[in-house]
């Protein structure tokens, strides 16, 4: 190798050594006969000194050497003199003594600074990606995914889980989202899809007879993008045979529970974690994803509008709505812009309008809703229990689910706003009983919550015919600090009961046989009972290394509009590609 040791792991036991190093100059100052070059490498970095005294050659080296080039030198560690000892670096008591040094490649200068955390355009770090990435900050996200994902084999293997490959070249898998296809060059007029998830070939594992399965599954999706979603990412990908919901939690429990205790930084708030039902997490927290570091649940008002002086809310309750409230606390000398701002987004999340009350610390009451008598703001303070200098923020309407949506997003609003949100622990909670199925209105069609392959409830699958809105399914999922991180379910493993799903789905049999007659066949061969999680890896190591958008933590990742800005892709290709693959381009 070209270098003996790692600049960031010398030590000062290691004085009077002579090592060789190789790295990048991640700063340079230049005191005439003394040069001072801080050299990185993976590892981290050490202080370089090159007296012009005492090794004249490498002095006029490293005198044209520059930020970021890259140099390879020979020299004793030895420790700093008192006083000149950097506390802040891990190396800071040493440094090394060049005596020969040699450029190994020279550097133009970075579009931006790789030894500052400067806040550079987002276009401009995933141009220059490679760059981005050699910044100390970046290094360490991926150090830290590769802990995990290491950590996942390891945990997985101990419990007697196989690691699989499925193929990416595969068919539509409905996950929810449109499919990345690629044209077959050889059948003219046919492609193969993308996985959205190796759902369908991780039960075929289970048909075949491997009981405990996983995979660090890279999934395609063609969606709209957010900061928490990227059209590939990488899933833990599991399943296991004869297994109920229960076996599967307490299996990701305590992965997640050691994942986040042994490469993250803050302890979890409360174990085992919290199991609420979907029913139950709308209810309190108008999400499916609850971000439990701080309260502020909603309070049922239904009952008590029932008879209210205030229209709004009578006549909700009346069209079989609901009334709901959240409150906000030290919020009541808010400004009339800041109320209106809090109107303006409940509205954008489909409410019809917010009615505020301020409970000032004098005594006194503000309101939106002046046709409110006392008797009803008293009962209401009593309810919510708005302390004096609280704000109380109620959405009614007829569509439960306009309640839940816009009284949840200003609960996260104001609990950021409000500082309420605790950083100092991460939240972890389970969310089960979701509904098997998802009224779609756009298509005027029910639709798989989850999966078409999930089971529903044992008890409810009689519903199915009759009222499907309330068959529950057998689902569950794993929510971090907000955020979902994983989604999982025991699934249908008859013919019968898979066919009465399609069917549900408004899938047809001819439709049925022609996308899943593999899996409905499979099952005709003695499938076992089954079922399994995924979990985004992606989502997870940006939860642990504190960062609101997954690119942070992904090597290559793509722009909001799906493009990859260093690669330039999409794009165009040539005529001769286009005809050999059988495709015409019609703009
Ligand atoms: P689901 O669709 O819920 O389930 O996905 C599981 C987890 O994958 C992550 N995830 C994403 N991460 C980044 N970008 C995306 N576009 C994206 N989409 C999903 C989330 C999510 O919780 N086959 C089922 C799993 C199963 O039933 O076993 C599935 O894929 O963290």
């Amino acid at each position: 190798m070209l270098k003996t040791h790692n600049c960031g792991e010398l030590h000062p036991a290691q004085a009077g050594q002579t090592v060789t190093l190789a790295g990048w100059v991640h700063r340079r100052r230049d005191h005439g006969a003394l040069i001072f070059l801080d050299l990185r490498d993976r590892s981290g970095i050490v202080q370089v000194t090159c007296d012009a005294q005492q090794a004249a050659e490498a002095h006029a080296v490293l005198n044209a050497a520059r930020s970021e080039y890259v140099v390879q030198v020979q020299g004793v560690v030895r420790a700093r003199p008192a006083g000149l000892t950097n506390p802040n670096l891990p190396t800071g008591e040493i440094e090394v003594a060049v005596q020969s040094a040699r450029i190994l490649n020279e550097a133009k200068t970075t579009p931006f600074y790789i030894n500052e955390d400067s806040d550079v355009d987002e276009a401009l770090r995933l141009k220059y990606r490679y760059l981005d990435l050699r910044r100390p900050a970046m290094q360490h996200n991926l150090i830290l995914r590769h802990q995990v994902v290491r950590l996942i084999r390891r945990y997985l293997d101990d419990r007697g889980f196989l690691e699989i490959e499925t193929p990416m070249l595969i068919k539509t898998t409905p996950e929810g989202a449109r499919d990345y296809v690629v044209p077959s060059r050889v059948h003219p007029g046919e492609f193969y899809a993308l996985p959205q998830s190796p759902q369908q070939l991780k039960q075929l594992l289970m048909v075949a007879g491997f009981e405990r399965y996983f995979q660090i599954a890279r999934c395609f999706r063609d969606e709209d993008l957010r900061a928490d979603r990227q059209p590939e990412f990488t899933q833990l990908d599991l399943e296991m045979s004869f297994v109920d919901r229960g076996d599967i939690m307490a299996l990701i429990e305590p992965l997640y529970t050691e994942i986040i205790e042994t490469l993250g930084s803050k302890p979890i708030m409360q174990k085992p974690f919290p199991v609420l039902t979907y029913a139950e997490a709308m209810a309190k927290y108008g999400s499916d994803k609850p971000d439990l570091r701080f309260g502020m649940e909603f309070a049922d008002l239904g009952d008590m509008a029932k008879g209210s002086s205030f229209g709004v809310f009578a006549d909700a309750v009346a069209a079989g709505g609901q009334v709901k409230a959240i409150v906000a606390p030290g919020a009541a000398s808010f400004s009339r812009k800041q109320l209106d701002d809090l109107a303006e987004q409940a509205k954008r999340l489909g409410a019809k309008g917010l009615v505020w009350i301020a409970r000032k610390e004098d005594g006194t009451t503000r309101t939106s809703a002046k046709a409110l008598a006392e008797g009803e703001l008293a009962a209401i303070f009593a309810r919510t229990q708005a302390a004096p200098g609280d704000l109380v923020l109620i959405v009614a309407d007829a569509n439960a689910n306009a309640v839940a949506r816009s009284l949840g997003e200003l609960r996260l609003t104001l609990g950021r706003q409000l500082d309420l949100v605790r950083g100092d622990v991460h939240a972890l909670c389970w969310v089960v009983e979701f509904p098997l199925l998802e009224w779609s209105a756009e298509e005027a069609r029910w639709s798989a919550m989850h999966h078409p392959f999930t089971s529903a409830m044992d008890e409810d699958w009689p519903l199915l015919e009759t009222d499907p809105g309330r068959v529950r399914a057998k689902a569950y999922d794993i929510v971090m600090d907000g955020w979902e991180v994983g989604g999982g379910s025991i699934r249908i493993h008859r013919r019968e009961q898979q066919q009465a799903m399609f069917r549900a789905l408004g899938i047809g049999l001819e439709e049925a046989e022609e996308k899943f007659g593999h899996l409905l066949e499979a099952f005709e061969y003695g499938a076992p009972p089954h079922g399994g999680i995924a979990t985004g890896i992606d989502r997870t190591v940006a939860i642990l290394a504190g960062f609101t958008s997954i690119r942070e933590v992904i090597a290559f990742p793509k722009t909001a509009s799906a493009t990859d800005l260093m690669f330039r892709s999409p794009s165009e290709i040539s005529a001769a590609q286009l005809r050999e693959l059988h495709l015409l381009v019609d703009r």
